[in-house]
């Protein structure tokens, strides 16, 4: 990839000097060290503006987007039917809270519950939030309908994931950084590993209330179950009497090449919970997606969120499942997949020593010799490509859903280049 520095035309050489209220990347970046919460460790970059696949910076310098908000913009930064919607939603109506209807939320479920091929919809904010919500939902399942006793529910999840950020998620969390600290720790989970049907089986009984899985485990390194295990927890669940649930909210909307990635075992979830994507990269939205019969046991007063299902979010979400009804991102997904599979393969042994890779979504295992996930993030920003590192020498990949073939394989060039430089 060529410098990503701005064209003439655009470069605005007073971004630094004649404006003194604007202040340049170091700036801003040191800026924040006092007054903002060291929760994260962002790369040195400070994105001013973006258009499609690209970020431009400050200072005016390009990169190409390569982790789209973690799966939140898989259509792109500010794709123009989306930021449509959002403008004639704001001209028109924002918020009402869910004490009174508004006029575009049940276009919205009705979209949702189509797309997903399932009933009804819960409408929430974040990820962790709809997460939360499917738990409530499942364990408040469990006793109306299965007849577990009182405060007995469980819920068996699998080693590595990643659901979100809340005391409840991080109780049945692996990852030491995410529960150090952070206890005491809801009960009622039980951790058994991911891709092994026998130790799921042997750990289900009659208080599980549900069985909550990623199709692919996202911020565990894009791990890829094998083929059959999703169908095996279809099986396993609808023998013994519990919920599956799908956490989609990294894998569904397109990534993976199908609207749901279990769409690639051809299994229906009972639950199947929907986020990033689903707002657009311009709202927070998310959704618990089920049957009637499991989700119709939330009675009024049990569960809300002042912010869920406002209209703004459902006019957005609603252009989002029009654009996925459509087929075409789906289908990019699975064509470039193929770009950038091969991309990868061609750098097996020259840096990379293994992938995992599903439609336009891979996890990359870089040789430590070559330097660690974060070096390695660190060089691509260099040469205007930006991803993320997850657990050391592990980067992700997962582009907008809009990119072209030559974007995907500059950025592949990219990371040549770098594992070139860095033996
Ligand atoms: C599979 C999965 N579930 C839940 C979440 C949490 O979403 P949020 O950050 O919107 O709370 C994430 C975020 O990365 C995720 O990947």
């Amino acid at each position: 990839m060529n410098a990503p520095v701005r064209t003439q035309s655009s470069a605005d050489s007073s971004v630094q000097s004649s404006d003194p209220a604007r202040r340049s990347s170091a700036e801003l970046i040191r800026a924040e060290e006092p007054v903002l919460a060291h929760n994260y460790h962002p790369l040195p970059v400070v994105v001013a503006r973006a258009e499609g696949t690209w970020v431009e910076d400050v200072e005016g310098r390009r990169y190409l987007d390569m982790l789209a908000g973690y799966s939140a913009l898989n259509f792109g930064h500010r794709h123009p039917a989306l930021i449509e919607a959002a403008h004639r939603q704001l001209d028109r109506l924002t918020l009402t809270s869910r004490a009174f209807h508004n006029d575009r939320l049940a276009e919205f479920a009705e979209g949702v519950a189509a797309l997903t091929g399932l009933d009804m919809v819960l409408p929430m904010n974040t990820g962790a939030e709809a997460v939360e919500s499917a738990v409530k939902v499942a364990r408040k399942w469990a006793y109306d309908v299965k007849g577990v006793p009182d405060d007995r529910a469980t819920i068996v999840v699998a080693a590595d994931n990643f659901h979100g950020r809340t005391t409840t998620i991080v109780s049945f969390s692996t990852d030491p950084t995410a529960r150090t600290g952070f206890g005491p720790f809801t009960p009622g989970f039980r951790v058994v590993p991911y891709n092994d049907l026998a130790a799921l089986e042997a750990a289900v009984d009659e208080t599980t209330a549900a069985v909550l899985i990623e199709p692919i485990q996202g911020e565990a390194g894009v791990i890829i179950p094998d083929q059959g295990y999703l169908a095996g927890v279809r099986e396993l669940t609808r023998r013994t009497g519990c919920l599956f649930i799908a956490d989609e909210i990294q894998s569904g909307l397109g990534r993976t090449g199908r609207t749901l990635a279990v769409e690639h075992e051809g299994v229906l979830p009972d639950l199947v919970l929907l986020g990033k994507a689903l707002g657009g990269g311009i709202v927070p939205v998310s959704a618990v997606v089920g049957r009637r019969d499991v989700l119709g046991v939330l009675r009024p007063g049990e569960h809300g969120s002042t912010f869920g299902g406002n209209p703004l979010a459902a006019a957005v979400g609603s252009a989002v499942v029009e654009l996925l009804g459509t087929g075409e991102f789906q289908r990019r997904a699975t064509e470039l997949g193929t770009v950038l599979a091969d991309g990868l393969t061609a750098l097996l042994g020259r840096g990379v020593l293994g992938f995992r890779a599903r439609g336009l979504w891979a996890g990359v295992d870089i040789d430590p010799v070559f330097g660690t996930g974060r070096g390695i993030s660190e060089r691509l920003m260099a040469e205007g490509v930006l991803v993320k590192d997850t657990h050391g020498s592990t980067i992700r990949l997962a582009p907008p859903l809009t990119i072209t073939a030559e974007e995907l394989r500059s950025a592949l060039g990219a990371l040549e280049k770098v594992l070139a430089h860095g033996a």
